[in-house]
């Protein structure tokens, strides 16, 4: 047999971690060498190591152990670490998932050396450069090679934007996961609820963790206010807490709600599938809460996975309490729609691994 085709991947917070998981086993597979890099942009626990013992990732060759920063500091740092590698390995390939500071230092790192960048979750857009998230994907998407698109809103974004050599629509690869999973949750599902003392459908699970909102006091307090009032109107709420959120709660006036350490990938899965609603700002969970049917209700004035605005699966409640506690007590999932139709066929991972062997061999 030949040498083996290697390829960087650049990884470093938790959803990129999850999203990692489900290419990794199969470029495995298919005879590549991924050397796996983390930035280190997480570091915890529970929000980065819990992810490689349960989720069957590689484990890393470099860890770069970069830390948080301010993100002009955060970014150069992994662009410098990362550069020094790719000089170190040169691969034939780089691979970054999604939109945050550490994809933005892979792909300029890589694009600097003339490597070949793939994107996986390409082409999303808030249309809101105040987001950093949003500045990392637009830069990503013009440095890439291959672009994979995991809906059809996201292609149309890219054709927009003038990007049409590379571009692929593969669905998403979180949706693989959840299709791979499912089966665990309910076999689960009993023994989770009763660790965290809560009854199905009977609770909200929340979480808050974007600059948008935890950086800014209005928007904050108005957050923790509708949360409060909702679970004194008898709807408890499970709330996993970033790190980054720490000293923000501990200041917080929060006592009805159950704030709880960050949770690992299955369990997460098993409370968002057992919960009337979810309410987040995060981009994976109100995607995740879709794949089970569940109501979600969007703590922003915008969300880049527009498709589910328009087919009320979500709604943007943004800091209002109001629209919270209104939307929070009509809990229903469209009846008629199909999500897979939107995210795939649970079989993403597989058809970029197929794109890339072609463009490799
Ligand atoms: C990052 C991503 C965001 C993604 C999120 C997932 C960017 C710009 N944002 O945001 O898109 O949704 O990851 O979680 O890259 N901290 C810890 N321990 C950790 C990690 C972070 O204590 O293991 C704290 C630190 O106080 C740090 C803060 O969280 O300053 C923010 O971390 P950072 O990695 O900068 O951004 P996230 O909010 O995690």
């Amino acid at each position: 047999m030949g040498k083996k085709i290697k390829i960087v991947t650049i990884s470093g917070a938790r959803p990129q971690f999850i999203k990692a998981s489900t290419i990794s086993p199969i470029l495995k597979r298919n005879g590549f060498n991924e050397i796996f890099v983390h930035t280190g942009q997480h570091y915890d626990y529970e929000m980065s190591e819990i992810f490689f013992k349960g989720l069957n990732l590689p484990k890393p060759k470099y860890n770069l152990g970069i830390g948080s920063h301010l993100h002009g500091k955060q970014t150069a740092l992994m662009l410098q670490g990362i550069e020094e590698i790719l000089i170190e390995e040169k691969p034939r390939l780089v691979i970054v998932y999604g939109d945050t500071n550490t994809t933005l230092s892979g792909a300029l790192a890589a694009a600097k050396l003339h490597i070949p960048i793939a994107h996986i979750e390409s082409g999303l857009r808030s249309f809101d450069r105040k987001m950093p998230e949003e500045i990392n994907r637009v830069v990503t998407d013009h440095l890439s090679t291959l672009l994979f698109a995991p809906t059809k809103v996201a292609l149309q974004n890219l054709k927009k934007e003038g990007i049409k050599k590379g571009v692929y629509l593969v669905g998403d690869v979180m949706y693989d996961l959840f299709i791979r999973t499912k089966n665990l949750f309910n076999r689960r599902k009993e023994k989770v609820l009763k660790a965290f003392g809560l009854k199905e459908k009977e609770f909200c699970f929340a979480t808050v963790h974007r600059a948008e909102n935890t950086g800014n006091q209005v928007r904050w307090k108005n957050i923790i206010e509708g949360l409060c009032s909702l679970s004194k109107r008898g709807i408890p709420i499970v709330w996993p807490a970033h790190p980054r959120t720490k000293d923000l709660l501990s200041n917080s006036k929060v006592k009805n709600l159950q704030i709880v350490a960050p949770i690992p990938y299955v369990e997460t899965q098993i409370l968002i599938g057992s919960s009337k609603m979810v309410i987040t700002d995060s981009g994976g969970l109100q995607k995740e809460a879709s794949f089970h049917r569940t109501p979600c209700l969007i703590l922003r004035d915008r969300t880049e996975w527009t498709e589910l605005i328009n087919l009320g699966c979500a709604f943007l409640v943004d800091d209002s309490k109001e629209k919270l506690i209104e939307k929070a007590l009509q809990n229903d999932f469209p009846k008629k729609v199909s999500i897979g139709k939107y995210y795939g066929n649970g079989r993403s991972s597989e058809k970029i691994v197929n794109i890339l062997s072609e463009y490799l061999s």
